[in-house]
């Protein structure tokens, strides 16, 4: 359903990407790493259509995202959720607000109607309604931040596709839990496939069975966690070689597992 193919991306004629090529199916997920600066918002936004590359071409549902008429852009955007880095909700707004965003602006839908899928949508985070809809974002915690900006991807597009970007950073091992149970949630219970970015290890085996790492805006490595682990390829160990021993030991249990 994503393809990016040969994609060479610059900001003003600073390369950032070079050569990206990969593919994401239907329902699959993955999980992209690599060290900061790789590039990794980048191929998100690219994927998103906020940016276009100078050489190859991104492909969502088929269609090649940068090449389109621009309702037809929305259509296959609304296909995607987008959670940001940080969150990014609207500090002006309440929860509610900030929630149910897209249907007040870009809907007929009424306020009653509003109100209750905006509840819905809060209980399915994990989040209690009644305590939450009208505290402003910088009241709640940041895992909590987090849950509310999913629910806000989850009501502004009906999305087959979620992209995350570093979900957890920054959470306690608690609200990080949360935050990852809730990808898996809606993984296994609404079948929306996700392209995770994450710096954590622990979090990249729990998500995914697949791994690419970005380095240098190239893509350094391919595969299974069996695979990243014995991949000689230097920049992939010098990217492990910091988490070598929680990777060793994340790797051992998952092996474990099976
Ligand atoms: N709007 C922009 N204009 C110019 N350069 C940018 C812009 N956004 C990002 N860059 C540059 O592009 C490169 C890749 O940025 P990107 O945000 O994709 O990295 P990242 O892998 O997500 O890093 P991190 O792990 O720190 O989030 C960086 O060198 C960054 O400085
Ligand atoms: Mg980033």
């Amino acid at each position: 359903m994503i393809e990016l193919r040969g994609v060479h991306f610059a900001y003003n004629e600073r390369p950032i990407l070079r050569n990206v090529s990969f593919r994401v199916e239907d329902s699959e997920s993955v999980v992209i790493l690599g060290p900061s600066g790789s590039g990794k918002s980048t191929i998100l936004r690219l994927i998103l259509g906020l940016e276009c590359p100078q050489e190859g071409e991104v492909i969502v549902d088929h269609r090649d995202i940068c090449h389109l008429d621009i309702r037809t852009k929305r259509q296959i955007r609304k296909k995607i959720g987008m959670v940001f880095q940080d969150g990014a909700l609207f500090d002006s707004l309440n929860v509610a607000e900030n929630v149910g965003y897209y249907l007040l602006e870009h809907t007929n839908a009424s306020l009653e109607e509003i109100d209750a899928r905006v509840r819905e949508i809060l209980g399915f985070v994990g989040l209690k309604p009644d305590e939450i809809v009208d505290v402003l974002p910088e009241q709640l915690s940041g895992g909590m931040q987090r849950r509310v900006a999913i629910a806000r991807a989850l009501l502004s597009t009906d999305p087959q596709i979620m992209l995350y970007d570093e979900p957890t950073t920054g959470l306690d091992p608690q609200a990080t839990s949360k935050v990852l149970a809730l990808i898996q949630k809606l993984q296994s219970e609404r079948s929306i496939s996700s392209i995770v970015v994450t710096h954590q290890i622990a979090d990249a085996v729990s998500l995914s069975r697949r791994f690419i790492v970005i380095v240098d805006g190239a893509v350094a490595f391919d595969g299974s966690l069996r695979e990243l682990r014995d991949c000689p390829d230097p920049r992939v160990q010098s990217f492990l070689g910091p988490f070598k021993e929680s990777f060793d030991e994340v790797v051992r249990q998952e092996f474990m597992r099976y």
